[in-house]
């Protein structure tokens, strides 16, 4: 038997310690909560992608009466850079939320479906993504890719 282990990397940054390009991304993301439609929720979620030709892809989270039908934030930016912008590389992911209260006081981290479309995103890009997950009390940097939190994904390779 062999025993295997990982070791995932981040960092909390305070507002005055992020560079400027993540501020950019940051304040891109928390612009975009204002196009959230979020009525069943109430959390209003923005998300800013930089793609490699420095152009910036913003998305809102979009419900519906149907839950299932609404989609996150991170995946109505991702499919519109995809369609917007084929062929260029994503390669920083910035997230700011808020609910009634304001922006949350932590980062919120994608869910599950979306790292499954980030995954496929930064494999056809062939860049690492840059994550900036926003919130009151710090904003987490992640860095090296989408391996970090979604390890063991499930991809193209995997029915070769
Ligand atoms: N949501 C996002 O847009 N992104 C996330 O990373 C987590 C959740 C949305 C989905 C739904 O509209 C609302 O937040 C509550 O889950």
């Amino acid at each position: 038997m062999k025993k295997l282990s990982r070791t995932i990397n981040w960092s909390m940054l305070s507002q005055d310690e992020l560079d400027s390009k993540d501020l950019m991304l940051v304040n891109a993301a928390k612009e975009a909560t204002k196009g959230s439609w979020s009525p069943y929720s109430g959390f209003s979620v923005g998300a800013a992608l930089l793609l490699d030709d420095g152009t910036v892809v913003t998305g809102s989270n979009q419900e519906n009466a149907a839950y299932p039908s609404g989609l996150c934030a991170e995946r109505t930016a991702l499919f519109a850079a995809g369609h917007s912008h084929p062929g260029k590389a994503v390669t920083a992911l910035a997230i700011a939320a808020r609910n009634e209260k304001g922006y949350t006081a932590q980062p919120i981290t994608p869910c599950g479906a979306c790292r499954q479309v980030l995954a496929e995103t930064e494999q056809r890009g062939g860049k690492p993504i840059r994550y900036i997950l926003y919130g009151t009390e710090g904003t987490m940097i992640i860095e090296g890719g989408t391996d970090a939190i979604l390890p063991f994904c499930f991809g193209a390779d995997s029915m070769k």
